[in-house]
């Protein structure tokens, strides 16, 4: 099989830019973020002056990934902090702006409470403002070395499950430094295995509707070098049947203290094909996605988008022709059932792979120890 992708545009990011950048021009603070609705078609940014324009970004998916949207919500409250907006009614605005990923309220929270903590300290909103900025940045900071604890501790895994290398990853949506303090999450696993100059193939599924995978984790493994095919999703079990892949990598959007995972829709029926053909299904996510405060899968809130991201072909380098932009594929009218995420049960998982160590068997015994060690660190 030959790798299709050729970038017919040049790229001009250097390797190494970051997800998300803190600017102080004149006019005031700003937070910059790459428009990920637009690629790979173009690499465009996008500006933030406000919490509500983040708040948008975040909606149309322009901001996304679960770790990018924790270090966003931060930067958010420290936005509106420095610009004198009404913090507690930024973070409000910020926290409700997608449900699923626990990551977008945790970073919200962690820079509203330095906020909080500063102003009834000192007084001053200034060094409240500074408080809150100081919070963001350090969980951008750490959100990067985390990333990077989990491609060391998700490579080793997979060299102990097939040891002499060679790995054969399936990954699905996008888990890399696009959504990332770092390098990423399962994409940084897959990254490391290359560097080390043990990935086969990185099979990366095109992750419908919105095409994360064809378009983002593409776009990644094309910048990095990574050998990489891609494939519709219900391709996948073809691929299995082959005895083609070594093992499942994603991420996650929230994983409950019973170790259910909820990540990009599509998730699940991989475990499911996975554990049929005994291969191991691995999900690499900072200590930050898991939840003790979400018993299980079915208590974790998935969210439902628009039916027209089913209904039509939503990619940035068509023309605008559809109720949401895009060109449709489904009669007018076509209801649409469009769950953004899906739950893999604890059971399906073989093991989750964190900055703190790795867990498995998965087991809500082992999660609340790993998050106890984490928060003693
Ligand atoms: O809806 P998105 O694009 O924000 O999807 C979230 C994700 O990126 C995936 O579910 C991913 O696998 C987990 S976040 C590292």
């Amino acid at each position: 099989m030959t790798d299709q992708y050729a970038q017919t545009r040049e790229d001009n990011r250097p390797a190494g830019t970051p997800a998300v950048r803190w600017e102080e021009p004149p006019e005031g603070p700003v937070l910059v973020f790459l428009d990920q609705t637009r690629l790979p078609a173009e690499e465009v940014e996008l500006v933030c002056t406000d919490a509500s324009a983040l708040v948008e970004a975040i909606r149309s998916l322009a901001v996304r990934g679960a770790p990018l949207l924790g270090i966003a919500g931060a930067y958010g409250v420290a936005l509106a902090a420095a610009r004198g907006f009404d913090v507690d009614e930024a973070a409000r605005a910020l926290a409700n702006a997608r449900p699923t990923a626990v990551n977008l309220s945790v970073g919200v929270r962690r820079a509203q409470s330095a906020y909080q903590a500063a102003l009834a300290g000192t007084g001053d909103v200034r060094r409240a403002a500074s408080a809150a900025l100081a919070a963001a940045r350090r969980m951008h900071q750490e959100d990067a070395q985390a990333s990077a604890r989990m491609a060391a501790h998700g490579l080793a895994l997979l060299d102990e499950l097939q040891p002499g290398g060679g790995h054969r990853i399936l990954t699905h949506c996008n888990t890399g430094a696009l959504m990332s303090g770092g390098e990423g999450t399962a994409l940084a696993v897959a990254l490391a295995a290359h560097r080390a100059g043990r990935l086969r193939r990185l099979w990366v599924d095109e992750t419908r509707p919105l095409f994360q995978g064809a378009r983002l984790t593409a776009y990644e493994a094309a910048r990095t070098g990574m050998p990489y095919t891609l494939l519709t999703d219900n391709a996948a079990g073809s691929l299995f049947a082959a005895g083609e892949v070594d093992a499942v990598l994603i991420g996650a959007d929230r994983i409950a203290a019973d170790g259910s995972v909820a990540n990009k829709v599509g998730s699940y029926p991989l475990a499911v094909l996975a554990r049929y053909h005994h291969v191991p299904f691995i999900v690499v996510a900072p200590v930050t996605t898991v939840d003790p405060d979400t018993p299980d899968g079915a208590a974790i809130e998935i969210e439902q988008r628009p039916g027209y991201e089913v209904t039509e072909i939503i990619a940035p380098q068509v023309p605008v022709t559809g109720a949401g932009g895009g060109i449709p594929v489904a009669p007018l009218g076509t209801q649409a059932y469009n769950p953004a995420f899906d739950v893999t049960p604890p059971e399906l998982v073989t093991a989750i792979v964190t900055e703190e160590g790795t867990v498995s068997p998965v087991t809500a015994g082992a999660l609340a120890e790993l998050c106890a060690r984490s928060r003693r660190t």
